[in-house]
């Protein structure tokens, strides 16, 4: 018999080949098909990573073009899709409405994949499109508030505070907030991604594939550590209570949300943009409450643990949470958003996955009963 292998949550085990995103965790470097996050933060946008995610290569000046419009063609949500949104169930999630807008508007589509190995990733771009459609609808009519039709000459990340809001936002929170997605749009094989992979894997739809993904992202291990960071914040209340409740939390074996990383063993790369950004408003005036308390709680945390000599360093959602406070984005919507931006990622591994598939299938180890006699009900 072959050997056995097994490793709990399939830790360390190498499931695939990929070739789109590569993450150095002890140098804190991340790369999107070998451009650093950094470069595209500097220079690209969310359309544009899509492009690469999807393409594999950075599009032409002309192949950009058509891919935004196509892109904003679908921005706006079906008269349907809207009735949708306002019927879900307010006690569902937002999370829970973007997996069944996915399913719904999977039955816009014919389905290549049912008649061939070709998947319909690159063209229906409409399900990365409406993901932040959604979003911004659905908080919008939870408040009472009317549907605000989408803009074609925003980015993105415009586009959604625009449609958010209901005004459009000035040109430095509409980068931030596209750069914030861009950031967020990819990350190897996380769970999320996993899962994406799975379902693809047995030549199910690009659509079922996705609303698989964003189930996974719900969870508490996966998506929403940058809320919970915030509501910590809210805890502490103040930069002078953060050495104290550091120490009763730590006593108490808490998780400190946003410090640590399975993968990165220094400082999260995106941390550091996102930190930028924080100070680049501050600087102009915006209210810098979240960030005291924020930088209080990096150095007391960095001198506890430095004590026990295994430095820990904040991660993305350490931060995120407080730039999204500042461009006006509610708590509730942060989970969602993680969605929005990881779309086009999840499209990418899906694609991928049909370029040379071969289904999912591990074992599991048995420890249950050995064979045993059925004893019927009356003599049980
Ligand atoms: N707060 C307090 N202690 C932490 C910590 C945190 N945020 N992150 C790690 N540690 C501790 C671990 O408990 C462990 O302690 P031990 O050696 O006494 O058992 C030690 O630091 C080393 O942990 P490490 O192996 O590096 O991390 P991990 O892989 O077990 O955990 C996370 C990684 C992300 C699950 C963990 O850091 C965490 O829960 N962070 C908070 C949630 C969060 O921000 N998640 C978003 C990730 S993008």
């Amino acid at each position: 018999m072959a050997e056995q292998t097994y490793s709990k949550g399939l830790e360390g085990v190498v499931a695939a080949e990929s070739g789109i995103c590569q993450i150095d965790g002890q140098g804190g470097r991340l790369y999107y098909r070998g451009y650093s996050v950094e470069d595209l933060a500097a220079h690209s946008d969310f359309e544009e990573v899509t492009y690469l995610l999807l393409y594999e290569n950075l599009p032409t000046k002309d192949e950009l073009a058509g891919f935004r419009k196509r892109m904003r063609a679908g921005r706006a949500l079906p008269v349907p899709v809207q009735e949708m949104v306002r019927s879900f169930p307010v006690k569902g999630d937002i999370m829970e409405l973007l997996q069944s807008s996915v399913s719904y508007l999977s039955g816009y589509v014919e389905h290549r994949i049912h008649h061939s190995d070709i998947c319909n990733c690159r063209d229906t771009l409409h399900q990365i499109a409406q993901l932040a459609s959604v979003t911004a609808t659905a908080y919008r009519f939870r408040n009472g508030e009317d549907y605000v039709p989408p803009r074609d000459d925003l980015s993105h990340g415009a586009n959604f505070l625009y449609m958010l809001k209901g005004r459009e936002p000035s040109e430095e929170e509409g980068r931030m907030m596209d750069v914030l997605l861009l950031i967020q749009a990819e990350h190897g094989f996380n769970a999320s991604t996993f899962t994406a992979r799975v379902v693809a894997s047995t030549k199910s739809t690009c659509y079922c594939s996705v609303s698989a993904a964003i189930g996974a992202l719900y969870g508490a291990l996966h998506g929403g550590a940058n809320w919970r960071a915030m509501n910590m914040f809210d805890e502490i209340g103040s930069p002078g209570n953060a050495a104290q409740w550091l120490d009763k939390a730590l006593a108490a074996k808490r998780k400190i949300m946003g410090m640590g990383h399975r993968v990165y063993k220094v400082q999260d790369p995106r941390s550091n943009i996102v930190e930028q950004f924080i100070r680049q408003i501050l600087e102009k005036g915006g209210d810098d409450h979240y960030y005291r308390i924020l930088k209080a709680v990096e150095e007391e945390f960095h001198t506890r643990i430095e004590e026990k000599g295994k430095p820990i360093y904040p991660n993305i959602d350490f931060f995120s949470g407080t730039l999204y406070t500042l461009l006006g984005v509610p708590r509730e919507l942060y989970t969602p958003l993680f969605a929005v931006a990881r779309a086009p990622g999840w499209l990418a591994h899906i694609l991928e996955q049909r370029m040379d598939n071969r289904l999912y299938r591990p074992k599991s180890l048995y420890i249950g009963p050995q064979p045993r006699e059925y004893v019927t009900v009356d003599k049980r």
